[in-house]
């Protein structure tokens, strides 16, 4: 199976954007109080639209998606889905910093977290939050890297996790149970995730210098993850084309 990730920065100028928004997310883009937060969300559009038109051989004003919240129906927040056209291929979005990534991926649920370093300026205020007991505990022994980075490794493969399972932060992070920033990435308990049949595959990331990031995948067999760059000038101009 497949899993590609993508990252860029976000776009300097919304009117870049807005072609490829339909009404809701251009609803959505008006809802943000910051400049930066509408910047972000619509660069994550334009990004996920971008490769899935890629993936599936149509123009990225063809690639619609749906978004519905699993606990309220809300179509304006909630787990992102590929709507047009038809597929099997599933989709994430994250945003923090500089840094917008999206996650596709063939044959099962996707869930992609990134994290800017410089935002968690105090992870023990957090950690009661996001790790259980002996997760705290094994954070508390690790002399390696900065406890702000240790920290946000946990943090990034949970909340990839429940990203892909749709749960978002509904489920407690302190319920989800990974291995340890110095280990390889694993997950080892999630409430009611993977579905009978899948395997859940996580997977560390490189999004720069700066920031932490994983992908989780849920597939029936091996997956192959790779991380590209696309340039937000090229992203852009790619478009030209099209709009
Ligand atoms: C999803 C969530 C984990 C994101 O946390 P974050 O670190 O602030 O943000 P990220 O940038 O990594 O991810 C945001 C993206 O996650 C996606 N997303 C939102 N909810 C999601 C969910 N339940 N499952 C998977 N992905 C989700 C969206 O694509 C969103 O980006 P967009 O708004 O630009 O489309 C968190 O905001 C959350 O759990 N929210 C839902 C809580 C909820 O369901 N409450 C009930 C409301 S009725």
């Amino acid at each position: 199976m497949r899993c590609e990730i993508w990252w860029t920065t976000p776009a300097g100028d919304l009117d870049r954007c807005l072609p490829l928004l339909d009404d809701t997310e251009r609803t959505r883009v008006v809802r943000q109080h910051r400049e930066i937060d509408r910047l972000r969300f619509a660069t994550g559009r334009v990004l996920v639209k971008s490769v899935a038109a890629k993936w599936l051989g149509v123009a990225p004003q063809d690639v619609v998606l749906a978004v519905e919240c699993d606990t309220c129906g809300s179509a304006l927040h909630g787990k992102p889905r590929l709507r047009e056209p038809a597929s099997g291929v599933e989709i994430s979005i994250t945003h923090s910093g500089r840094r917008v990534g999206v996650a596709l991926a063939e044959g099962g649920p996707v869930g992609i977290d990134v994290e800017k370093e410089s935002n968690v300026t105090e992870p023990n205020l957090l950690e009661p939050y996001v790790l259980a007991r002996t997760e705290r505990e094994s954070l508390n022994e690790m002399t390696g890297e900065p406890r702000s980075r240790a920290f946000l490794r946990y943090w990034t493969r949970k909340e990839a996790i429940l990203k892909a399972s749709g749960a978002g932060l509904t489920t407690p992070m302190t319920r989800c149970l990974v291995s340890g920033p110095d280990e390889h990435a694993r997950a080892l308990s999630v409430p009611g995730f993977p579905p009978a049949g899948s395997s859940l595959h996580l997977v560390d990331l490189a999004p720069g210098g700066g920031y932490i990031g994983a992908v989780a995948v849920a597939v029936p067999g091996p997956v192959e993850v790779s991380e590209n760059f696309w340039d937000r000038s090229e992203l852009f101009g790619s478009l030209g084309s099209h709009l």
